[in-house]
């Protein structure tokens, strides 16, 4: 299979969908890799890199999406690319459909069969090619929000850790799933005094038996959250219901009651946030204050470790890349029931229900499809 890879055109993105050891996977497997020129720089991968693996490097995206079978990407195709591709083709992506009616009809227009990768899923029930996203959003949450706590940032000036002598800072997590684990650990890890929040009562047993008294957990009330912010340094909103808009945790009154400078992490902010004060801001300007509280919300925290997280993407998004392009994606998908539940488009048809029923649109089931 000859497998694509442009340079990502949205702003401030700076992940490529292919590494340079993916692509010699795929290549030691006899497929044809086509890289546009350029296309891992933001990650820190040359051309050589990709030469040395014995992948192709292209001057244009037009060349990459004309030549490949399968065009493997990082974010949904934006309208330029969507313009580009065509009847049979593949695309393996992060899509997000449902709020997104344009790229929607484009994609069904172009004829392509696209395979999104936030609807991927495992045997545990959980989201693969989303988690290794958490997981570096996780981690990061606790690096700039004490980054955030330092004085000439606005905030408390206080050290994670502290010191001999001298507490360490005080770090609240409500939502204990993958961010919210992630960022625990980190935190911990800085030496700071850390709570976990979460309404799971089996997330919290599992917590309590894989880190013991490395960081607290309670059970999440607005009783509990109101009594903990209070003495807060640090507060990262980690939650998540699916399909859902974050519930608002912390309500502006209840800035009052915070310690001047104390920061809010909002990482659920690509799902409107759960801090009422919260609104998205981006890598150029993080940070805001709202009554003497600094608010840091970036919706796509991973794009400022574009390195870590193309390398952690593509560990996730490998195997199934590779399966796509030795069986071909109708063979892979019935082979594979979770990489079928990543299929939202088909020759002009939708295939994906939660889609359909966000936009309206007739949808026509995966395994019709893979039969047909
Ligand atoms: N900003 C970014 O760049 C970025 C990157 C990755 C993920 N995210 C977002 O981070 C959020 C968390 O993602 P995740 O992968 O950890 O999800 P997850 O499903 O693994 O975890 C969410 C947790 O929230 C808990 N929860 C739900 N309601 C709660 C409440 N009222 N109080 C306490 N806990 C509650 C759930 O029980 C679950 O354990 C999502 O909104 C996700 O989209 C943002």
């Amino acid at each position: 299979m000859k497998i694509g890879c442009p340079k990502e055109i949205k702003p401030q993105e700076f992940r490529v969908g292919m590494t340079p050891n993916a692509a010699q996977e795929a290549i030691a497997r006899g497929h044809e890799v086509i890289i546009e020129t350029g296309a891992g720089q933001g990650s820190g991968f040359d051309n050589t890199d990709y030469i040395a693996a014995g992948a192709t490097i292209v001057d244009t995206a037009a060349e990459v999406f004309a030549t490949a079978d399968m065009i493997v990407k990082v974010k949904e195709p934006q309208a330029a690319e969507r313009k580009m591709l065509r009847e049979g083709q593949l695309l393996f992506t992060y899509l997000h459909l449902a709020p997104d009616p344009d790229q929607t009809h484009d994609l069904l227009a172009s004829g392509c069969t696209a395979i999104a990768y936030e609807t991927v899923t495992d045997s545990s029930g959980g989201l693969p090619l989303l988690a290794p996203m958490s997981e570096v959003a996780g981690r990061l949450a606790p690096q700039v929000g004490s980054w955030t706590l330092q004085k000439a940032n606005g905030g408390r000036g206080v050290l994670m850790g502290g010191v001999p002598g001298v507490g360490p800072a005080k770090v609240v997590v409500i939502g204990g799933g993958v961010v919210g684990t992630h960022a625990a650990q980190i935190a911990a890890g800085m030496g700071a005094d850390v709570t976990v929040l979460d309404r799971s009562l089996p997330r919290l047993r599992y917590l309590d038996d894989v880190f013991g008294n490395r960081f607290k957990n309670q059970y999440s009330t607005a009783g509990a959250t109101a009594e903990l912010i209070q003495t807060a340094d640090m507060v990262i909103g980690a939650v998540l219901i699916p399909g859902a808009a974050a519930p608002k945790l912390v309500t502006r009154e209840q800035l009052s009651t915070i310690k001047p400078g104390a920061v809010l992490v909002d990482v659920a902010i690509d799902q409107g946030g759960c801090f009422e004060t919260s609104k998205a801001t981006t890598h150029a300007e993080p940070i805001y204050e709202v009554d003497g509280i600094m608010h840091y919300c970036v919706a796509n925290m991973p794009g400022a470790v574009a390195r870590t997280s193309t390398i952690a993407l593509g560990n996730a998004t490998m195997p199934f890349m590779l399966a796509l392009a030795d069986k071909g994606w109708k063979q892979a998908c019935q082979d594979d029931p979770h990489l079928l539940a990543g299929l939202n488009v088909h020759a002009g048809q939708l295939t994906y229900y939660a889609v359909g029923k966000a936009l309206g649109i007739d949808v026509v089931s995966p395994n019709v499809v893979i039969k047909s």
